[in-house]
């Protein structure tokens, strides 16, 4: 089965792939609010702690283990546990769920990208007789059904393709000329950010600890541990770790490559990237927002109203050039949608490329591929249809629930998220840290990434963070999520989340058969 099961064609090209898996929507959207919201500085310390002794840690796992099974994240599961056979399937059903809501906002940045296509070709503002704002393009877009989901199914085209294409042929190929042309414009964004008249509020906001309250843009600094929650899940899925998708990537590498080298190539560029991209957004917004005579704290620097209304704002007060700058933005942003959207599409389709190919049925790539593009679409329907919530079709609404609503019935899109995101990925890596830690042996991926001998730092630093930092740190990633999910009260959550860390814990420790 090895000799025609796919594989990349360098290892230059599966880094590509990689970090196009890793680079995405939360890295150019999630990571640049999250930290202002998280009180700029704090949050990047956290978050650059959290990447070092968890991100780098589950990176080398999830790489070993694809590369030592040559299988997709079921059947790895299965062949390396007995207790945890099952966690193969949440690292289908969560890239599933992710698929449902990224996909819309992949249509939504193909929109934006055609506005301002369009605005550069013909002057609008003579159609329309004023500029036009980004919060009335936002609302105008979010009302109107069928664009968004026409806009989701040209996502969802463009996107199949390339898995169709496999993953050399496809995937790799993509991300070779994707994901240095993506960087590319991000520097061009970052120059033109960086030169707009008030610009340096926006990094003083970044970088500056204590900045974002001193400088009034938010009232108050959140609590350490919600700090570590938010930098702990967002660092997660900005790696794209505990989705299926690395794995899948990992079974598709050479047995000579270096997966500590790699790893650390794949977690540097993505943190790189998520600050380059805080350093041409934030700015930006801050500094438009300003010289218009907006107060700081209203600046929306918050959730989907920072790419959607306030950048396109920035765009629009930009004069002639603005429509270019909106279009290199918006093209880079969907180049970064795409290569994380087909990791997702080929964790899923795996499990069943293998199926065949080992029935000998043969290479039926191009059938599954448009199967899981079809059952995504259909999922992704009421995602898209919901607006945001905006269409009154989301689940609060359904379920005749009035008034203030927790986070994850106000719209499908959280819905969704909450599911991935908030459960299957924090729960996932903890059991994944608890399954090599203590069920096998951290030898099992030490053996694999050539670092057996039990002496070597890399040896020693490994063992200590996947048998005891990583998991106490997916229990407060959990219970970070819970609460943005659900609400408060905070402690109950974190009790819950402890609760099922103890109970696991005990779950895996007992009647363990050594490993030597
Ligand atoms: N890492 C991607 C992002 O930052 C999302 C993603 C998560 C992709 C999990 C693949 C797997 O947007």
């Amino acid at each position: 089965m090895e000799n025609n099961r796919s594989s990349f064609g360098s290892n230059f090209g599966f880094l590509m792939a990689a970090i196009g898996s890793a680079v995405g929507l939360g890295n150019i959207w999630g990571f640049p609010y999250k930290m202002g919201r998280s009180g700029g500085f704090t949050f990047l310390l956290v978050y650059l702690l959290l990447a070092v002794f968890v991100g780098l840690i589950i990176m080398v796992s999830e790489l070993a283990l694809g590369r030592m099974t040559r299988m997709s994240p079921i059947d790895a599961y299965q062949a390396v546990s007995k207790k945890y056979k099952w966690i193969g399937w949440l690292a289908i059903a969560a890239p599933f769920l992710v698929m449902t809501f990224y996909a819309v906002l992949g249509g939504y940045v193909l929109q934006y990208m055609s506005l301002n296509l369009a605005e550069l070709s013909f002057d609008l503002s003579n159609i329309y007789g004023q500029q036009i704002t980004g919060a009335a393009t936002f609302s105008a877009m979010l009302a109107n059904p069928f664009g968004c989901f026409f806009f989701t199914l040209l996502f969802m085209l463009i996107c199949m393709v390339i898995v169709m294409g496999g993953v050399s042929g496809g995937i790799e190929r993509f991300n070779k000329i994707g994901m240095p042309a993506l960087a590319a414009m991000l520097v061009v964004v970052i120059v033109r950010s960086l030169t707009l008249p008030n610009a340096a509020e926006g990094l003083k906001f970044m970088f500056v600890p204590g900045y974002a309250i001193k400088g009034g843009f938010i009232d108050q600094a959140p609590d350490l541990i919600s700090v570590l929650g938010t930098a702990g899940g967002q660092m997660f899925f900005s790696l794209s770790l505990a989705m299926g998708a690395i794995l899948t990537y990992g079974s598709y590498l050479g047995r000579e490559e270096n997966l500590v080298n790699n790893s650390i190539t794949i977690v540097f560029a993505d943190t790189v990237i998520a600050i380059m991209a805080g350093i041409a957004v934030i700015p930006a917004a801050v500094a438009n927002g300003i010289n218009n005579g907006i107060p700081v704290n209203e600046i929306a620097l918050n959730g989907p109203k920072l790419l959607f209304v306030t950048l396109q704002d920035v765009f629009s007060h930009m004069g002639h050039a603005g429509p270019l700058f909106g279009l290199i933005f918006y093209l880079l942003v969907l180049l970064a949608a795409i290569s994380s959207a087909i990791s997702l599409m080929e964790a899923i389709g795996a499990h069943w490329i293998d199926k065949d190919l080992q029935a000998g049925k043969g290479d039926n790539r191009k059938k599954i591929t448009i199967n899981v593009s079809i059952l995504i679409t259909a999922a992704a329907l009421i995602v898209a249809v919901d607006g945001l919530g905006s269409n009154h079709i989301h689940p609060a609404a359904l379920l005749g629930i009035q008034g203030s609503v927790p986070d994850f019935i106000a719209d499908w899109l959280d819905f969704m998220d909450c599911w991935s995101e908030g459960i299957a990925m924090p729960l996932g890596a903890m059991l994944m840290a608890l399954m090599i830690g203590w069920e096998r042996s951290p030898k099992l991926i030490l053996d694999e990434v050539g670092h057996g001998n039990h002496s070597s730092f890399f040896a020693k630093f490994y063992t200590l963070c996947i048998r005891y930092v990583a998991p106490v740190v997916m229990a407060f990633v959990l219970a970070g999520q819970m609460i943005g999910f659900f609400g408060g009260p905070d402690i109950l959550w974190y009790a819950l989340s402890f609760a099922a860390l103890a109970g696991f814990a005990f779950f895996t420790i007992n009647g363990r058969e050594k490993e030597e």
